[in-house]
């Protein structure tokens, strides 16, 4: 028999009126267990609230939770009969774009009906009839929803919430993006300090952690040892799985991460060279304090705002590798310290954040302008990248490259002068023995150049590019807790076909 909308529909529905508020609404959704809450007003349907919606009002509200359901509900959304087939109401739900469905009958909403719904129903067949051919590296394929950010790669953009990121390294402070970021807003002048004493104020090493960096920094490279302090910290500050604690927790949590990050950057840093760490400084901003740790000296204006720039240019970019790992951890409800272990752990991967210190080590192959042309060349036709260049989803000018640059010619000095002329060079020969790839600089060619110039060394650089990130883990991290669903695709196995006998031990 065929299987219909009223075999898989949750009935009855969850409903509330209009002038519910979105934080009753959420409780109610949160209490059964289900993703939607049908809107009705004298029985009929009026609308239906969605977490996607409570997701949308959270972004854009400071305090949601007030408002009234009528101002982010779907008013007079489509409905599906009882009786209609499970092909008929899919096609309905897809094409439409909609997760969830009322299910009305004789004018009165008897259900709900969800995607999630109809894929048990998907799910029960086998894989080859359902699923559908995804490409390798899941490039392109939408994953998730989320209102922290995007990356629009043919038009060479990015932002954060509503601002292009760009924009803000120009104009804001990294505490101010840091804010907007969590928070979903820009602070004013006076949220704005308030953010700042509060973030500052969680600089320092908690004892336990202290007391075991010394050992911990002669054993690895810089990244290994924030992966491993990282563990280290949430442990030592008794974090729990995301799936036990309430969002205000995992913010908290999530603030001091990324304020003790430099300092354990640093002092590892300090440590693997013989020296004592440097006691962070809550009068410095977040770049200016992170070289002061690193060098035991105050640095110049200049270059703690460049490195300010790269921290924020760096804070989030779309659904990269260790962003999409720390929500997959995140969806098992382990704890904010796993996600973000695990984040480090694919960051570390030369593919995504290991090779910024490889473009440096090219300008230092090259060595002089005049050699460049032949270098590049020859490279080429050796079948090698260019470091620095290239980009999976940029095929127009990176925009965070087009800001560095402009950061390093502030900067001055040979090392950007030099990098300059190898750009143009390398651009036209790729150009010419690449015709039609779109080949430019992407972020890593100028990061190496304006963290060198500003006096970090290479093995930091990876680890200055994690300090910054850590902001956009933890806001994903926090994302992913409030609207939470185990991540858990399907792989289509090709090996010799089951079931075979299994033959007797020995
Ligand atoms: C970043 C990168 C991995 C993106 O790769 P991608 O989107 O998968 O691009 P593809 O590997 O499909 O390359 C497309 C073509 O451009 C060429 N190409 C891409 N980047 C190149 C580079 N940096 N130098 C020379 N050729 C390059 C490839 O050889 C390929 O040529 P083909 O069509 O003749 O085979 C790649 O550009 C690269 O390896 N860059 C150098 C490393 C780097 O800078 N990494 C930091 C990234 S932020």
């Amino acid at each position: 028999m065929e299987t219909t909308v009223r075999d898989l529909m949750t009935s009855p529905a969850v409903t509330c009126a209009a002038e519910t508020s979105l934080a009753a609404a959420a409780q109610a959704m949160q209490t059964a267990g289900t993703g939607s809450v049908v809107v009705t007003e004298d029985g009929k349907v009026a609308g239906i609230l969605t977490e996607r919606d409570l997701l949308q009002a959270t972004a854009a509200a400071s305090r949601p939770g007030g408002e009234p359901v009528r101002l982010w509900m779907t008013a007079r959304p489509d409905v599906l009969g009882p009786d209609e087939r499970v092909d008929a109401a899919w096609a309905s739900l897809t094409s439409h774009r909609y997760r969830h469905l009322p299910v009305v009958e004789g004018g009165h909403c008897i259900g709900v009906v969800s995607l999630r719904d109809l894929m048990r129903v998907a799910r029960i067949r086998p894989a080859a009839e359902t699923s559908e051919e995804v490409p390798a590296g899941l490039e392109g394929v939408v994953v998730a929803e989320t209102t922290v950010g995007d990356v629009r790669g043919m038009q060479g953009f990015f932002h954060y919430r509503q601002y292009s990121a760009v924009e803000l390294a120009e104009r804001r402070s990294l505490e101010d993006v840091w804010h907007l970021i969590f928070e979903g807003e820009l602070p004013g002048a006076a949220a704005s300090t308030a953010f700042a004493e509060t973030v500052r104020a969680r600089r320092a090493l908690p004892a336990g952690l202290s007391s075991l960096l010394p050992s911990l920094a002669g054993r690895g490279a810089p990244l290994d040892v924030l992966r491993t302090a990282v563990s280290v910290l949430g442990a030592e500050l008794g974090w729990r799985p995301t799936h036990d604690i309430g969002a205000p927790e995992l913010h908290d949590q999530a603030v001091t991460l990324c304020a003790v990050v430099p300092t354990i950057l640093a002092a590892a840093h300090r440590l693997r060279d013989g020296h004592e760490p440097v006691v962070p400084r809550p009068d410095l901003g977040v770049a200016a304090n992170y070289l002061y740790m690193l060098t035991g000296t105050e640095p110049d204006p200049a270059h703690a705002r460049a490195i300010e720039q790269y921290m924020i240019l760096t804070i989030d970019h779309g659904f990269n590798a260790s962003t999409f790992t720390a929500r997959v951890v995140t969806s098992t409800g382990a704890d904010l310290g796993a996600a973000i272990v695990a984040a480090i752990g694919a960051l570390s991967g030369p593919l995504h954040g290991g090779a910024p210190s490889r473009a440096l080590d090219m300008l230092d192959a090259i060595g002089t302008p005049d050699q460049a042309e032949e270098w590049v060349r020859a490279a080429v036709r050796d079948g090698e990248r260019i470091m620095g260049f290239g980009h999976r989803v940029y095929k127009t000018d990176d925009p965070r490259s087009l800001l560095l640059r402009s950061v390093a010619e502030s900067l001055g000095g040979p090392l950007v002068a030099f990098s300059q002329s190898v750009e143009r060079t390398t651009v036209d020969v790729l150009a010419e023995l690449k015709p039609g790839r779109k080949l430019y600089t992407n972020v890593e060619f100028y990061a190496g150049v304006v963290m060198h110039t500003c006096g970090i060394p290479r093995e930091m650089f990876t680890p200055t590019f994690a300090a910054g990130r850590t902001i956009g883990w933890c806001t994903h991290v926090m994302e992913q807790a409030s609207h939470n669903r185990l991540i858990r695709p399907a792989a289509r196995y090709v090996g010799p076909p089951p079931p075979q006998p299994v033959p007797p031990a020995g």
